[in-house]
């Protein structure tokens, strides 16, 4: 890993010394799986200079293993970006070649094109300010075609190249590439509807095996009047949209090496920043004055999007991990709900109410969709209804985080306004997302804080509130034991309260059904709920099913440290269903009931409950009593 990193940093000095007063074109390949891409990249690369063609390969099996999702791409961040998102477990599959001309000098992302691959197209495309759309001369336009124009357009890529590729085999035909042309600008016209920014298009006729129009024109093609590839992509003006903004530094780390120094270190991600600047932090708002700017060379008066500081304020203000220092004349805006455009990654489907990771910047939170209001047909551009997103959709939702961060709107920021989603426990990225704008409702409702706290309540029943969640599948012996536990509470005087899923079905939850979606808001009421009822100083027995592991931690980290008890009670599901009490098992067997726990919607048992009950050896007597010993341990009852 270090060697590695070694290798691509001194590659990477080396590189941008000899090219540093070159501009730089990021720009990504779209096309599907026989559309000739790497042929193209592979012409290009050969036609072009290779800076350290040796080492392209070592790079190429490295920067596999990365996605740098919402950030400019440069180079030293390249490095950094590799080392953190590896920790993290991400593996986007894209490629960054590095390559140059007379002229400019150009990072490709090569992503694969198979449909499941469009995440990797996404990731790509995030950093990109143009993509060469591939198109294969003999097929025209393809909903792959459909589908990444949109991507790209989404990702705010103002810039498309219309390659149709493979003209030697059509003959060169000046009408095949115009009907592709006139038939992808009015597919393209519709993309502005969507309330995206629309780009512009330049097409272009290409044999990428035979070489015509990819560095010069070829004879074959006389009649096209238009400029080769290379010739375009070394003069297309791309708006510097990160150095033209105004100052975004989100703060990596903190640093305190002695107590007169405090510095704030972090990639300045758009804009620039002067010493002498007036500053505010985010999400807090006190301002400051930047006192000076270090790097390891030294100070320096000034620096602009893309390099990597220190930043030490005027002022001892209080600055964390995930804070953003900007312009304090131009500030982002802090919320904690958003309208968000979200494009989901992976396999399992995007659940609404199931709390996710979001990662933005170097900043991470909680953060759960709490509407989705409509997936896009991306064919059609259509709006279609949906409860959840599955791999490769595209959909617009809600989503309410812990806190309150800072933030830009995507169209404004890719890096401020761009972030992925990420699984709680696996750590897998699971979706990438862009910010619309926050919703107001969030800056217009406070907590209201009353007198009689928590403490107080507790104290006025002499008992500590805790949460008994009682989990495991239908007929386990849920409810028999929580019975149990409550009557025995009862008895030695607690205050208690017993929530069951059928009970609470009846009423609360009376609209909710059993796909995963609903049992997941089930879930998330039922331990509002118990919170609430802890809240009010009760020790609140749960006994629903709750099959995940997501809920069920999610309830968990509700409560405070210790409070919170996973009961599960374990059955297999043969004796279970060897049991059917309800004779539900036998309906759903009969196909009569469908997503029925262990028969065709999943259980995923517990990994560290504080209590599990094998109810195969013990009765629910004992198990009841196993529980209450377990509560005295914690100082919950008093067993004389
Ligand atoms: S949960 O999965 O959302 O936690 P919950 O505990 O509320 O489920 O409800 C489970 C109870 O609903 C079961 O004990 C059973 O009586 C009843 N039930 C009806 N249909 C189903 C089903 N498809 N799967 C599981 N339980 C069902």
């Amino acid at each position: 890993m270090s060697h590695i990193s070694t290798l691509i940093e001194t590659d990477i000095a080396a590189y941008l010394k000899s090219h540093e007063e070159k501009s730089l074109l990021r720009f990504i390949t779209c096309g599907s799986v026989d559309d000739g891409k790497s042929t193209l990249i592979g012409r290009m690369l050969y036609e072009s200079k290779l800076i350290f063609e040796d080492q392209l390969a070592a790079l190429e099996a490295d920067s596999r293993k990365f996605g740098t999702q919402g950030q400019q791409i440069d180079f030293a961040l390249l490095v950094d970006g590799l080392a953190s998102e590896r920790e993290q477990g991400i593996t986007i599959d894209v490629a960054y070649r590095f390559f140059s001309t007379d002229r400019r000098k150009f990072i490709v992302a090569d992503t694969p094109g198979h449909e499941q691959y469009t995440r990797n197209m996404a990731t790509g495309a995030s950093t990109a300010d143009l993509a060469i759309i591939l198109v294969d001369a003999r097929k025209g336009i393809l909903t792959q075609t459909r589908r990444h124009s949109f991507i790209v357009s989404l990702l705010g890529i103002r810039h498309v190249v219309l390659a149709v590729n493979k003209m030697d085999l059509v003959g060169y035909s000046q009408e095949v590439f115009n009907d592709i042309e006139i038939a992808y600008r009015r597919f393209a016209a519709g993309l502005g509807m969507d309330g995206h920014a629309p780009f512009d298009i330049v097409a272009i006729p290409i044999s990428a095996l035979k070489g015509d129009n990819v560095t010069a024109p070829g004879p074959a093609m006389d009649w096209y009047r238009g400029p080769a590839l290379f010739a375009h992509l070394e003069t297309v003006e791309v708006e510097d949209r990160v150095l033209a903004g105004p100052l975004r530094y989100p703060v990596q780390w903190v640093n305190r090496p002695n107590s007169d120094f405090r510095g704030f270190s972090g990639q300045v991600s758009s804009g620039r920043v002067a010493r002498g600047a007036r500053v505010r932090v985010l999400p807090a708002g006190r301002e400051s004055t930047v006192a000076r700017i270090v790097t390891r060379d030294g100070d320096l008066d000034e620096a602009v999007a893309g390099q990597s500081v220190t930043l030490m304020l005027a002022d001892e203000i209080d600055v964390s991990r995930g804070d953003m220092i900007v312009d304090a004349a131009a500030p982002a805006e802090v919320a904690d709900q958003f309208e968000t455009t979200i494009l989901w990654m992976a396999d399992e489907p995007l659940l609404h109410g199931r709390p996710y990771i979001m990662k933005i910047g170097p900043l991470t939170t909680q953060a759960t969709v709490t509407t989705l209001k409509y997936k896009v047909n991306v064919n059609s551009f259509e709006h279609v209804a949906a409860t959840k997103l599955e791999l490769n959709e595209i959909g617009v939702g809600n989503i309410a985080l812990d806190r309150r961060i800072p933030f830009d709107a995507y169209a404004e920021n890719r890096d401020t306004g761009g972030f992925v989603l990420i699984d709680r426990i696996t750590n897998a990225t699971l979706a990438m997302g862009l910010i619309h704008f926050a919703l107001r409702r969030s800056a217009n409702i406070h907590w209201q804080a009353v007198d009689v706290s928590r403490d107080a309540r507790a104290r006025l029943k002499s008992q500590m509130p805790a949460v008994l969640w009682f989990t495991g599948l239908s007929g386990a012996g849920k409810s028999t034991i929580a019975n149990i536990v409550e009557k025995k509470l009862a008895a030695l005087g607690r205050h208690t309260y017993l929530l069951d899923g059928d009970n609470v079905r009846h009423g609360l939850n009376k609209d909710l059904g059993f796909t995963d979606a609903d049992r997941v808001e089930n879930i998330r009421r039922v331990a509002e709920v118990a919170r609430l009822m802890a809240d009010a100083g009760l020790i609140t027995l749960v006994s629903f099913i709750s099959p995940f592991r997501a809920e069920r931690r999610m309830a968990r980290e509700m409560m405070p440290d210790g409070e919170f008890l996973e009961v599960f009670v374990d059955t297999p599901l043969t004796v279970a269903e060897g049991r059917d009490v309800k004779g539900l098992y036998q309906k759903a067997r009969a196909g009569q009931i469908k997503n029925f726990t262990g028969i065709d919607s999943p259980y995923e048992p517990p990994e560290d409950a504080e209590i599990r009950i094998d109810t195969v050896a013990v009765s629910a007597e004992e198990a009841a009593d196993e529980i209450l010993r377990h509560l005295a341990q914690r100082g919950i009852v008093a067993l004389g």
